[in-house]
Formats: structure tokens, C-alpha cells, sequence
């Protein structure tokens, strides 16, 4: 059995992290995680600014509501369905600049149910920030007690990190699907190196899909593995049998980054994220140079039909624009999340014990 400092910490089975995946829903997900030991989340980006960028579609996936009542929402529901398991679950929050307001709304409601409910002070373990500086939460977060983890691109990201006092650190790697960082570094050259930078514990994200990637991250010094593309590929996801079928359907040289919509972002290589990808060479080719370009208004439209595409026109899935990891090209199958997590666990106990048998001489 693989146990390591993340089980420990958060009180997990498993070393595994379900990402958060905004703007779409995984409380579904994060409810089968929970439950099959590893740590489920909540994805908020489309409870907070998502509400004004995409209202339809925010309404058909969480309901009507503020903000604060989404989420309030959300942690309760999952606390119930994850009673009988006594699951362990977390909450993602984008906390960019630009939506400091609806980091502070989502992180207010987590913190006022974990103040005012004892259960869910109990399994709401952690809340994982990304896509901007953590440094103005620390007070807050640290003062409530709850774990606090943050999703870092960069050597210089997790220093910033563990200066503002996370528990431990996210390396998400630009292999990764939906949105990566302006420089690209990929999980081989960034986990070892934020491993060697920082005294926290490190979690590896960006191409993790099975035991062989979670043996090789533990040998990078990770203490568990962050799992997005993966889990879109499972029965209990919240995500759209298409976009289930197009990630099992892709191969090694299906994924692409275009302008997302709060930065760059991996897509599976559908024929309209072909045209994102390109209207984003046309008008903002700096991107691809690593410089912060901001939005470009007629790409954010594009960006918006494409993803209104995948509930609208499920059946044409070329004209969607659909997140998604070069890890894709390794996903075959559309498994439980039980059996996902059984398996992942079981075939990397197996390639540890036969290591030393195998290479030591
Ligand atoms: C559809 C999709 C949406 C995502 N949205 C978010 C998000 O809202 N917040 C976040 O921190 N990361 C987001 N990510 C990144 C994931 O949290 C995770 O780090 C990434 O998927 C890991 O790489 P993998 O896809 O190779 O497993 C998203 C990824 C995908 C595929």
C-alpha cells in the first residue's frame, strides 16, 4: 500500500487530487472521489465571475443563486453525499487579480459554512487557490486552520508560495489541460525542480492518468499526483458524454494551447479549436512568447460559442471548444471513479516493488 505525507495530512486513503475544473461543475465528481478515497473538489470559477460571463449555461449546471448561495450549496450537498464514506473534500478558487471580488465572495462562504458547521469544519479539509497571487489570502485562510494549498507554473511561483504560508504546493505542468501558464514548463522539468526549491510538500498535476505516472511523480519527490483530463473520462463526471468520448478519442497529438478564457489554456485539437488557435497566432501572437497579452474581445467570443457549442450542439463535436491534457492521447476507457482510483493505486504499488528487483544490481 502507497501511503504519503498528502494521506496523512488531509486524512486520505489515496494520494490523489480530483482537480477543479471550472467553469464547469464537478460536484458530481468531487462526491465519487470523496467517496473512493482520494480528494474530491469543488470548482467555483463558474459560480463566481462565470455567472456574468455565461449565465445560461451557469444556470443549467449550478442552479440560481448569488454566488455565496452556489457555493453554500454546493459544500452542503457534497457533505451529505459523502456522509456515509465520512469523505475528505476541498474547494478550488481562481484568485487572478481581475476577480479578486469573486475570490473574496467564494472564499467568504467557504469560510462562514466551515465556521458555522462543525461537519463540514470536519471534511472540508483544504482550499486550493490558483491563477494568482496567494500572498493577500494568507491572514484569512491561515486564521480558519483549514490546509491551504496554491497551483504554481513556476520555481519562482512556489517560492512565492511558501513565503505566503501554503501548506503545501500544486506543480502544474504545461502539458496540462485547461489553463497553463504564459512560459511553458513542463511536469519532467518543473516537479523536481519546485521539489528541490521548497521545504513544503510538493502534489504533481499536468499528464497524470494512471500508476506508472503516479510512481514516476513520487520518484520526482511529489507526495501525490492532481488529476484533471483523467477524471473528465469517468461515469460519475459532471462533463458531457462527448467531451467524455473526445478525450478517450484523442491521441498523443490532439491537444493544442489557445487564448483560454483567463489565459492560455490546452484544448483537445477539435477543427474549432483549430480557428481559436489561430485567430489567437493572428491577433495576439505574443502569447505564445510567454508575455501577458490580456484579452482580445472578438477571441473571448469565439471562446464563449465554442464552449456554449458542447451543451447547444453535443452532437458536432469539432465545432466545440473542449479543455483538455496532453494526457488525453494516453486515456482509453471510461471507468468508475472507484475503479479509476483502484486501478491507478494498485499498478503503481506494482511498478515500485518490482523496481529493485528489476534495475538494482
Ligand atoms: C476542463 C478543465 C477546466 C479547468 N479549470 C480549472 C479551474 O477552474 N481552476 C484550476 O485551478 N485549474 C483548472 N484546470 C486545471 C486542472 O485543475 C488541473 O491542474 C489539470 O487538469 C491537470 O492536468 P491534466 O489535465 O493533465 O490532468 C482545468 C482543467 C481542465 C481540463
Amino acid at each position: 500500500m502507497i501511503k504519503t505525507e498528502l494521506c496523512d495530512m488531509l486524512g486520505i486513503k489515496y494520494p490523489i487530487i480530483q482537480a477543479g475544473m471550472g467553469p464547469f461543475s464537478t460536484n458530481d465528481l468531487c462526491v465519487a472521489a470523496a467517496n473512493a478515497g482520494c480528494l474530491g473538489n469543488i470548482s467555483t470559477f463558474g459560480m463566481g465571475i462565470g455567472q456574468l460571463a455565461w449565465p445560461s449555461l451557469i444556470e443549467s449546471l449550478f442552479g440560481k443563486g448569488t454566488t455565496e448561495e452556489l457555493v453554500r450549496q454546493s459544500i452542503q450537498r457534497i457533505k451529505e453525499l459523502t456522509r456515509e464514506s465520512q469523505g475528505i473534500f476541498g474547494i478550488n478558487c481562481l484568485v487572478a487579480q481581475e476577480i479578486f471580488d469573486y475570490a473574496e465572495k467564494i472564499i467568504g462562504a467557504t469560510l462562514k459554512e466551515i465556521k458555522s458547521d462543525p461537519e463540514v469544519a470536519e471534511r472540508l479539509r483544504v482550499i486550493i487557490t490558483s491563477a494568482g497571487n496567494p500572498a493577500p489570502w494568507t491572514e484569512r485562510i491561515k486564521e480558519s486552520g483549514v490546509k491551504w494549498f496554491h497551483v504554481v507554473p513556476s520555481v519562482y511561483h512556489a517560492q512565492k508560495a511558501e513565503k505566503a504560508g501554503v501548506d503545501l504546493v500544486i506543480a502544474s505542468g504545461h502539458e496540462g489541460g485547461g489553463h497553463i501558464a504564459w512560459n511553458p514548463v513542463h511536469t519532467m522539468v518543473l516537479l523536481p525542480e519546485i521539489v528541490k526549491s521548497v521545504k513544503v510538500p510538493v502534489i504533481g498535476a499536468g499528464g497524470f492518468c494512471d500508476g506508472a505516472s503516479l510512481a514516476a511523480a513520487l520518484s520526482l519527490g511529489a507526495v501525490g499526483v492532481q488529476m484533471g483530463t483523467r477524471f473528465i473520462a469517468t461515469k460519475e463526471s459532471d462533463f458531457v458524454q462527448m467531451w467524455k468520448d473526445q478525450v478517450i478519442k484523442a491521441g498523443d497529438r490532439d491537444s493544442l494551447v489557445v487564448r483560454g478564457l483567463a489565459g492560455p489554456a490546452r484544448a483537445l485539437k477539435t477543427k474549432f479549436a483549430l480557428e481559436v488557435a489561430d485567430a489567437t497566432i493572428k491577433k495576439i501572437p505574443r502569447i505564445y512568447l510567454g508575455e501577458d497579452v490580456g484579452i482580445d474581445n472578438e477571441i473571448a467570443a469565439m471562446e464563449s460559442e465554442g464552449l456554449s457549442r458542447i451543451y447547444d450542439a453535443p452532437d458536432k463535436p469539432e465545432d466545440s471548444l473542449l479543455f483538455g491534457g496532453e494526457v488525453s492521447g494516453r486515456i482509453s476507457s471510461i471507468p468508475t471513479v472507484k475503479e479509476l482510483i483502484e486501478e491507478v493505486m494498485s499498478e503503481a504499488g506494482e511498478i515500485i516493488r518490482n523496481l529493485p528487483e528489476k534495475f538494482l544490481v
